[in-house]
């Protein structure tokens, strides 16, 4: 039996006897979303459900690279509501850094483009943003390269960047329906998954690949945790429910006090408590 217990308590005693060392966290917007910052999915809340008025042939079309090329316009207009700068990391952000900080982080794979794992003070070495990054931005023609300010100035002025030098269109580095992943993201997948002892996934549909599919990734050994508003990842061979269930443990609810549940149970509440108010 991997875990004594298929509950946040077989965990922690997991956590405890192992002891872990590589923990690794998968996250989508729902950890965000009590900074204030909308998901994509959520039914009424979600961005692909508040679309309208960009007249889209369907939702996703927004974030694809070859309507892009096409039709700028509807993606930044909808990037001035979501560049990063004016939201604070969530609890669930501050509890991936006190993982960091008692030394049992091994990686923390995110989704999101909202920087705030980084203003949380998730190191570097430790993060890999999958879907890439507003901070930088390249001409779609020659390449040249764009910094955040340059980008912000153009967006609020409502402007569609156009590079300096050839006027082909600019694009954020983020991840595109269409485009590959970064290439660090690919360059530590594979042994981190092999050192992985816990998974802790919050906060995502578990819609978009390749990103969902590294929850396949780890060895049957290893237990995984998921910690989401509603049951997801029918894709991914979850043994939730499952008779044969050894290793998979679903909490269902919001995750800041899914993370703060399970710092207080590792006796690390205040830890997390006064994390949140640096
Ligand atoms: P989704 O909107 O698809 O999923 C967010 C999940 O988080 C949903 O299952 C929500 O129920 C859950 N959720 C929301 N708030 C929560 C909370 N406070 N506590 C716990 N769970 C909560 O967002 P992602 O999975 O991140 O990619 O979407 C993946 C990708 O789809 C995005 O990175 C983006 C998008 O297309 C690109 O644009 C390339």
């Amino acid at each position: 039996q991997i875990l004594s217990d298929l509950s946040m308590d077989g965990i922690v005693a997991y956590i405890r006897k192992k002891p872990c060392r590589n923990i690794v966290t998968m996250v989508g917007a729902g950890i965000s979303t009590a900074a204030g910052i909308p998901d994509f999915r959520s039914p009424g809340t979600g961005i692909y459900h508040n679309l309208k008025k960009y007249n889209l042939p369907y939702p996703q079309a927004i974030f694809e690279l070859a309507y892009f090329k096409e039709h700028p316009e509807p993606f930044y207009e909808l990037a001035s509501d979501l560049l990063p700068g004016e939201y604070r990391p969530t609890k669930s952000h501050f509890f991936i850094k006190l993982l960091e900080e008692k030394g049992v982080l091994l990686r923390h794979y995110t989704q999101n483009i909202d920087n705030l794992e980084r203003l949380a003070g998730i190191s570097e070495e430790k993060l890999i943003e999958a879907h890439g990054t507003f901070y930088k931005s390249h001409c779609l023609g020659c390449q040249n390269q764009y910094g955040f300010e340059w980008l912000k100035r153009q967006i609020n002025r409502k402007r569609i960047p156009h590079c300096i030098h050839c006027n082909a269109l600019v694009k954020p580095d983020i991840i595109f329906f269409g485009e590959n992943l970064p290439r660090r993201f690919y360059q530590k997948m594979y042994s981190d998954f092999v050192e992985c002892d816990l998974l802790i996934i919050m906060g995502s549909s578990l819609e978009v690949e390749p990103f969902a599919s590294l929850a396949l990734r780890p060895s049957k050994m290893c237990p995984r945790l998921m910690i989401n508003l509603v049951p997801v990842g029918d894709n991914i061979e979850f043994l939730f429910g499952k008779s044969a269930n050894d290793r998979d443990v679903l909490w269902i609810g919001d995750c800041d006090a899914g993370c703060q549940l399970l710092a207080d149970k590792l006796g690390w509440g205040d830890d997390l408590i006064k994390l949140l108010a640096t």
